[in-house]
């Protein structure tokens, strides 16, 4: 999630792309840097934002160059991680968004042939592979370099002896080129661009492309050129920063199967010694606030599935009120800032009770980060709108791998079953797009559901916590009173308040609560309440007790909680906007809650 620009052309370059990066910021603040090129490389980089950067940045000269606004995911925000990185010769200057899943493989190569390392990110490999793979042409070395790397990535890169030229390489991470006359620009989002140029060429995943100020050339990964016209762009600059998208919380939902796959690099599933982990509790306590309680109570079904640990969940601010102690327990705080003040409270008591704490974290560098004896960062990016949305289904995913490697740790997960996992959570981004693409339904659905005062979401298992964020998160953003239950729990109480006037949430899924859940959905309708049943595809049943079924994709039932999560949030966003909520700044709500 951090921002890249590149320019050429006949203005001074510096503006060009200090400019653009503040466009950026939103994608990333934690540091920013700017190389321009004149024949040698001139190179300003530091941590902190862009009024940091622009408070220390020199005249430069120079018709070309490339700049970064970071969002930190290997190694912390410092000055020495800060891109654009530079080759051992200080020739080349790369700038780098995404996740290079090989970097540890590459990097431990790269230094036994003689290069020296000054950061800590897997960018870094990057460019020293180019300075390997440089022969004279640019374009060449990266067409190279790409055939090395593993995972997500958009690259740029320029090299002091080529003038007036930069080449990008995008693999999943968006790239686009800015058409302009005798100026061309390359950027991760097109809002850093628009001010110059409306014109766009929208790279496609393994493609290469080469900017000059009057040429622009494109080729596949196997050298192949490619031939692509431009197309207008019909947005002003504050939609472009919402890439079109009415509102941030949107944006961030069709988001999350980019972000889901980037978690799961990051966990490192994917390598053979990724499975091993030095944790072997007996017990877990998920502590957490809000929709990240509810992250963690879906934990709970995970670790206590894959890894045979009793765990129980406790909400951040109660937790300083208990005082039992299980041995050997993993203490994990679960939260997308990293700042929350309970969570960060209740660990500081765990840990002063001398318990080993792990945190799940979005924001590298918080608070959290740096008490915590553990740390297992989500990769979802920086999220804007309030409630969180890609920061929840990330922590969801991070759990997932957590209870996968803390099972094949205790040895109740053989390592055939966990590489089974893994390639099934690897495939949930595909999963996720499905339903991102039936929102039309949804979007039907929501206007119904608006005109309501209340409602209800009900699961069981696994599918509770989900319920529960699938109230809260109707609740937050469109103001509908909405409480989620345990489908068992209705006739104790709560059904005296089901009519008509209250639709129904029920998830239905084909696991082992499926039967039950149906009589729930029975006993609701009764009581003339609408039922959207939420099912498992090819499901010809369910249709016969709910209103209406939206269908998730088949899945091992611990990954359903995802799948049904995203249902529930296209549900909540999208009856906000038929009641024209300001669904970004929900009111009386902040992104960091540092109160107790
Ligand atoms: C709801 C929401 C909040 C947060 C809660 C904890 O959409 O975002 O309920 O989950 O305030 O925040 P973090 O995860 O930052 O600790």
């Amino acid at each position: 999630m951090c921002g890249i620009i590149g320019y050429t052309g006949n203005r001074q370059a510096r503006d060009v792309i200090i400019s653009g990066l503040k466009r950026l910021e939103y994608r990333g603040y934690d540091s920013a840097g700017i190389v321009i090129g004149n024949g040698s490389i001139q190179l300003v980089k530091d941590k902190g934002g862009m009024a940091n950067l622009e408070s220390i940045l020199p005249e430069m000269k120079g018709q070309y160059g490339i700049g970064h606004t970071r969002w930190a995911t290997h190694g912390p925000p410092l000055k020495k991680n800060s891109h654009p990185h530079l080759d051992c010769k200080e020739e080349i200057a790369l700038i780098h968004n995404g996740i290079i899943e090989n970097n540890m493989a590459l990097r431990e190569e790269l230094i036994q042939r003689g290069h020296k390392f000054k950061s800590d990110t897997d960018t870094e490999v990057i460019v020293h592979l180019l300075e390997e793979l440089y022969h004279g042409n640019l374009e060449e070395a990266i067409l190279k370099t790409v055939a090395r790397l593993e995972g997500s990535y958009a690259i740029a890169a320029i090299h002091a002896k080529e003038k007036g030229k930069i080449v990008g390489a995008r693999n999943i991470s968006p790239l686009v080129v800015g058409i302009g006359k005798k100026e061309n620009f390359l950027a991760s989002d097109v809002p850093a661009i628009l001010e110059y140029t409306d014109r766009m060429i929208y790279l496609l995943d393994e493609e290469i492309v080469t900017l000059l100020k009057d040429e622009v050339k494109i080729m596949d990964f196997q050298g192949k050129p490619v031939k692509r016209n431009w197309q207008k762009v019909e947005m002003n600059i504050e939609g472009a920063e919402k890439s079109g998208y009415e509102h941030f919380m949107l944006k961030e939902i069709f988001e999350q199967p980019d972000v889901i796959m980037d978690t799961f690099i990051g966990a490192n599933l994917n390598t053979e010694n990724g499975y091993s982990l030095n944790l072997k509790p007996d017990t877990i306590k998920i502590i957490a606030c809000g929709t990240s309680y509810h992250a963690g109570y879906v934990g709970k079904y995970m670790f206590e599935e894959f890894a045979h640990v009793p765990t129980t969940v406790e909400i951040a601010s109660e937790y300083r009120f208990s005082s039992i102690t299980t041995s050997n327990p993993l203490i994990i705080g679960v939260s997308q800032s990293g700042e929350t003040s309970d969570t960060l409270v209740a660990l500081r008591i765990a840990k002063k009770r001398g318990l080993n704490t792990l945190g799940i974290v979005n924001i590298v560098g918080s608070t959290i980060t740096r008490e915590v004896d553990h740390v297992f960062y989500t990769r979802a990016g920086l999220e804007v709108g309030v409630a969180a949305t890609k920061t929840y289904i990330t922590q969801l995913i991070a759990l997932l791998a957590l209870a996968i490697k803390i099972g094949v740790a205790k040895e109740t997960l053989g390592i055939d079953d966990a590489r089974y996992l893994s390639n099934q959570l690897r495939k949930l981004p595909k999963h996720v797009r499905t339903i991102l693409d039936g929102s039309e339904q949804i979007i039907q659905l929501a206007e119904e559901i608006s005109k309501s005062k209340s409602m209800f979401f009900l699961g069981r298992n696994m599918n509770f916590p989900v319920a529960l964020e699938g109230a809260l998160k109707m609740k937050e953003i469109s103001y509908i009173h909405a409480e989620g239950y345990p489908g068992g729990e209705l006739k104790h109480g709560p059904l005296a308040l089901v009519t008509k006037e209250t639709p129904v949430i029920a998830i239905a899924v084909k696991d082992q609560t499926y039967e039950k859940m149906l009589g729930n959905i029975g006993e609701v309708s009764a009581r003339g309440a609408t039922v959207i049943g939420i099912g498992t595809e090819g499901d010809t049943e369910l249709p016969k007790y709910a209103d209406h079924v939206i269908y998730i994709p088949k899945v091992p039932p611990l990954f359903t909680p995802v799948l049904v999560s995203v249902v529930m949030q296209l549900l909540a966003y999208h009856v906000a906007n038929v009641l024209g909520c300001e669904i970004d700044k929900p009111r009386h709500l902040a992104k960091s809650v540092t109160v107790e």
